[in-house]
């Protein structure tokens, strides 16, 4: 692949071209600010990559997303969130015994210490699940002082277990607190997405058997979310790990940058403006007007995305998904049919088609959680369980990368030229 030669006024760099496995090109501005005195500005990082990544591949133009270089499709029906969580983590499927290994290691770290739950009792009820997530994530840390070193392989091995271990007993333990019942503790027999819905919606009063088909459909979901490349909350979780932070914190980190509504909280954004178009009785003429409009702040959430520019492969894996567990459930909601309407419009829809705005990976999660029985503001830390290996991979791909510098991005300074203080009583 040639080099690049940049020419700024009658100066003249040659920027190296480094090609990736699938043939993409990016050119090295690493010397720029050394050789010429000049930074760039890449509004949103839509042009830049900060370093290399064998995680994860996405073409956007093409709608093909890959973990470690196999198809999502084939994983999402396949293999189980934990072998998933494993090949992000370590590079290749696991053999059987590897796997059983993985298994066994992660449910005996599912309890959380006693104490956590004061953790829990200190917030107010109506705290959103988000909120709590990341706190204790954070919290965790201060539990296992001595697994914190981000430079020590068996540290950084053990503290990933206990994080994909007890993540969803958190999430189930926060959610407990709220609706005012007892916590179910983790039960080691059930796999990991049985357990995690056990933990959830049993009550000490009843037996709980999860259905099979909410357990197959929470996997696969857990499956599509885990892992996207350098999206907003693993550049979060990278750029914490740079500075040589723990891995709690950076996890952390990713869950406070996932829970906005252009990330992550999209996709409870997404049931959110449903209900509201169901209630107010808004046509969807009405509602893709709104969305077309510049001067109305309001987007058709779910829709978009930076880099899928044709199709978002997950959400068609979720359409169908959803109407076969809705059909499964016996769940006839209007939503759905919300949804498939409004997707048919915005399809066809001149504003949508020349910005190449399609259905992304929440338009079709928030109805499938829904009828599952978990409440809106699940939604995101649902998300957040799912992305955790791809956080977790992404942080260490990072850690033990030689050539990993702190994150320091430069700036481009537009404030005030210098000027001299002011006493106080001449201003
Ligand atoms: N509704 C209406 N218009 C939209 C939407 C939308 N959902 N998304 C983008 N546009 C328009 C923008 O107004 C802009 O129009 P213009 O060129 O006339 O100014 C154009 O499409 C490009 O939009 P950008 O915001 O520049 O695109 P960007 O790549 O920066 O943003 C994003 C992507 C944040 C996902 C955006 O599409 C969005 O806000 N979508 C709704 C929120 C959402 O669903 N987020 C979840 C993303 S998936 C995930 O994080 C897992």
């Amino acid at each position: 692949m040639p080099d690049a030669v940049l020419r700024h006024g009658d100066n003249e760099l040659t920027l190296p071209s480094h090609v990736g496995t699938e043939g993409e090109t990016a050119i090295d501005i690493g010397n720029l600010r050394s050789s010429l005195g000049l930074v760039t500005v890449d509004r949103g990082f839509a042009n830049t990559a900060e370093g290399t990544s064998s995680v994860t591949y996405i073409n956007g133009e093409e709608g093909i997303l890959r973990y470690r270089g196999y198809p999502i499709d084939q994983l999402a029906e396949h293999a189980s969130f934990l072998e998933v969580s494993y090949l992000l983590q370590y590079g290749d499927l696991p053999a059987n015994d590897e796997l059983a290994a993985y298994e066994e290691e992660i449910t005996r770290h599912t309890l959380l210490r006693e104490d956590v739950k004061h953790l829990f009792e200190a917030f107010p009820h109506s705290a959103h699940p988000m909120q709590i997530l990341a706190s204790a994530t954070s919290a965790l840390a201060t539990y296992y002082p001595d697994a914190l070193d981000p430079l020590d392989e068996e540290a950084v091995d053990i503290s990933a277990r206990r994080l994909i271990a007890k993540t969803p007993t958190m999430i189930a333990w926060s959610y407990k607190y709220r609706v005012h019942q007892p916590y179910v503790y983790p039960d080691n027999d059930l796999d990991y997405a049985s357990n995690f819905l056990k933990m959830m919606f049993a009550v000490p009063a009843e037996d709980f058997i999860a259905n099979p088909v909410v357990t197959r459909t929470l996997n696969m979901l857990l499956i599509l979310h885990a892992d996207h490349g350098q999206n907003c909350s693993s550049s979060a979780v990278r750029l914490v790990g740079s500075g040589q932070a723990n891995i709690f914190s950076s996890v952390a980190a990713g869950i406070h940058a996932l829970s906005g509504p252009l990330h992550g909280g999209a996709n409870q954004s997404v049931l959110e403006m449903l209900t509201r178009i169901v209630e107010s009785g808004d046509t969807i003429d009405t509602v893709i007007k709104r969305a077309k409009d510049k001067d109305d702040p309001f987007r058709l959430m779910g829709f978009g995305h930076r880099v899928y520019k044709n199709f978002d492969p997950r959400a068609q894996i979720l359409k169908k998904a959803a109407e076969d567990v809705l059909k499964a459930l016996g769940v006839d909601d209007p939503l759905l049919d919300l949804a498939m309407e409004l997707e048919d419009i915005a399809l066809s829809d001149e504003y949508f088609v020349e910005r190449k705005l399609y259905p992304n990976v929440d338009f079709y999660s928030g109805i499938i959680y829904r009828a599952m029985g978990f409440s809106t503001d699940m939604f995101t830390v649902l998300f957040a369980m799912g992305r955790l290996p791809g956080w977790i991979a992404q942080w260490r791909e990072l850690s033990s990368d030689p050539d990993t510098k702190i994150f320091r991005p430069r700036q481009l300074y537009t404030g005030p030229a210098e000027r001299p203080f002011i006493a106080r009583d001449d201003r």
